[in-house]
């Protein structure tokens, strides 16, 4: 499917506050934001839990991200455990400087736990229910 018959979890143009002693956008953001677009998807299947990030797999960062890009963050539910949920996010970079160019910049594999008060693994479904 292609990014823009999609709609992203989250979308952002990200500032030179973000940026490594390269001049790109530090890796260490780039990973926040997939944790943050991941928990999105998660919550689709059930708000009620907190989800905790247990595991980030197979990240790979293809190409730079650059101020004033605009970068979107696309997920995809990969499986439902019985108290954990695995995402798949793909970050794609619309370049400032040529919105024609779309980049796929990052992917990554996110696992998270539904736990409860006490931050014990509980089955994701029975939450609520
Ligand atoms: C998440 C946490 C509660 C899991 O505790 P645990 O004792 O490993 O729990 P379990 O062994 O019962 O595993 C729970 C689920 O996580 C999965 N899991 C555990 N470790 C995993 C790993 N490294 N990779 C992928 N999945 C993993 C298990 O397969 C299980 O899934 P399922 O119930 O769907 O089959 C615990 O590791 C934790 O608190 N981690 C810190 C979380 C956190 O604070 N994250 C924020 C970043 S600091």
């Amino acid at each position: 499917m292609t990014s823009a018959r999609r709609d992203p979890a989250i979308r952002t143009i990200l500032m030179p506050k973000d940026t490594n002693a390269a001049g790109s956008i530090f890796g260490g953001i780039i990973l926040s934001y997939i944790d943050l677009a991941a928990v999105v998807e998660a919550q689709k299947l059930n708000p009620r839990p907190r989800f905790v990030t247990v595991a980030m797999d197979q990240i790979v960062f293809h190409e730079p991200v650059f101020v004033g890009d605009l970068v979107s963050f696309y997920t995809k539910l990969v499986k439902v455990g019985r108290t954990s949920v695995t995402v798949d996010v793909d970050v794609v970079a619309q370049r400032r400087h040529d919105p024609s160019q779309e980049v796929q910049v990052t992917e990554a594999r996110v696992v998270y736990v539904a736990v409860d008060e006490d931050r014990r693994p509980i089955p994701i479904q029975s939450v609520g229910e």
